[in-house]
């Protein structure tokens, strides 16, 4: 059997302020009449020989995910609550672990719960192609084509290709997050591909590479199943042995390190809806580029994205930005600014 496992335990600041902490992007129907998470889960839930999802999320948003899980109509195979996120490598041992004792032979297909993909069978033929590849050890990424020197992403260099096709690549190098001129050289040779950040492998590979690479994560992760009890229909993590659990992504901690990576490049029109200019490029515009959403009015607006969400927003003669309305903030930023939204989100940590 093939489990989805799902990320959810980001808090996407730099969606801010539709976004909290309280209300991440992945729980807010951003793309869709759907949520990111609901989209995430239906996408793959009709694929033969994929057994529910698993979810891995934090402890405040328990029943938030339980109810859209129930609103689509999906029983999941369990929800894991970490009272506090130990970032992704942990996040995924755990369901690892979790798996692993209910199906020794389990796979598991790990997808962020924030991404959009267009061609959902485009990526169902990745997927197919993965679970033939991955054999017993083999650790499978999703490579995206790169169209920019992003240095908020994984690059993978691409080695010797592992079936007569071209379809599926050994992984000669992997680099998470460089620095901006190391991503410029990357993109300047044609055979790196972005980290999508998506994930296929047996759950027994992962825990035996981790245990390879990071065993005090691995312990504390094993544990952490072991001695996880159950609440209602939740799966609590031990919080004693997750909190000593080291916090590291799963990029970091084993696939800049594995040999037994692979790499399966895919065109799905991929997005991870890192940002509102990035969001705003999913969704087709009007004739003036515009995306407005809610009560607005604008006259003489051109390439802007406007959201209201309580109040009435007008906008006149105003080019390039971003404005976003909520209840209590509002935002509005230029179009090439967008990265900097986080800071307010640190901004407004520091003030409390
Ligand atoms: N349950 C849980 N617990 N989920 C987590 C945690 C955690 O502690 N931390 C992060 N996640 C979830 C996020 O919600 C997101 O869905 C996913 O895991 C990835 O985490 P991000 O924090 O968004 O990672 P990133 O964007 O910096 O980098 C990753 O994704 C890029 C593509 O979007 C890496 O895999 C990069 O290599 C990749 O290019
Ligand atoms: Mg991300």
């Amino acid at each position: 059997n093939i489990y989805p496992v799902i990320l959810s335990g980001g808090s996407g600041s730099r969606l801010w302020p539709l976004s909290r902490a309280a209300l991440p992007k992945q729980l807010l129907p951003l793309v869709s009449e759907r949520t990111m998470l609901q989209d995430t889960v239906l996408r793959v839930s009709g694929w033969k020989g994929m057994a529910p999802p698993l979810v891995v999320c934090g402890d405040d948003h328990r029943f938030l995910v339980a109810e859209q899980l129930r609103q689509i109509g999906i029983t999941p195979t369990a929800i894991l609550l970490e009272a506090q996120g130990r970032n992704t490598a942990p996040a995924v041992a755990a369901a690892a672990n979790y798996l692993a004792a209910i199906d020794p032979d389990a796979v598991m297909l790990v997808l962020p719960a924030d991404h959009v993909i267009v061609d959902d069978d485009a990526f169902h033929l990745a997927v197919m192609l993965a679970a033939d590849a991955i054999g017993s050890t083999a650790l499978a990424t999703f490579g995206i084509v790169p169209t920019a020197a992003e240095t908020g992403y994984g690059y993978i260099r691409r080695g010797a290709a592992l079936d007569t096709s071209n379809t599926c690549f050994a992984v000669e190098r992997f680099v998470e997050k460089p620095d901006r001129a190391t991503a410029e050289k990357f993109i300047a040779d044609k055979n790196y591909s972005w980290n999508s950040g998506m994930f296929m492998f047996r759950a027994s590979a992962y825990l035996a590479e981790l245990q390879r690479l990071q065993p005090e994560m691995a312990q504390c992760c094993a544990l952490a199943v072991h001695d996880a009890y159950s609440d209602l229909s939740f799966c609590r993590l031990d919080e004693t042995a997750y909190a000593a659990c080291p916090a590291e992504s799963i990029d970091f901690a084993v696939m800049e390190h594995t040999p037994h990576a692979l790499v399966i490049p895919v065109d799905i029109g991929w997005s991870d809806v890192g940002s509102w200019s990035a969001l705003a490029e999913i969704k087709p515009g009007d004739k003036d580029g515009n995306i407005l959403h809610g009560d607005v009015y604008a006259d003489g607006v051109t390439d802007t994205l406007i959201r209201s969400e309580s109040r009435f927003v007008a906008a006149i003669g105003v080019d390039n930005l971003i404005v976003v309305e909520t209840r209590d903030a509002v935002l509005i930023v230029a179009k090439d600014q967008v990265q900097r939204v986080k800071q307010v989100v640190e901004h407004l940590k520091l003030e409390q």
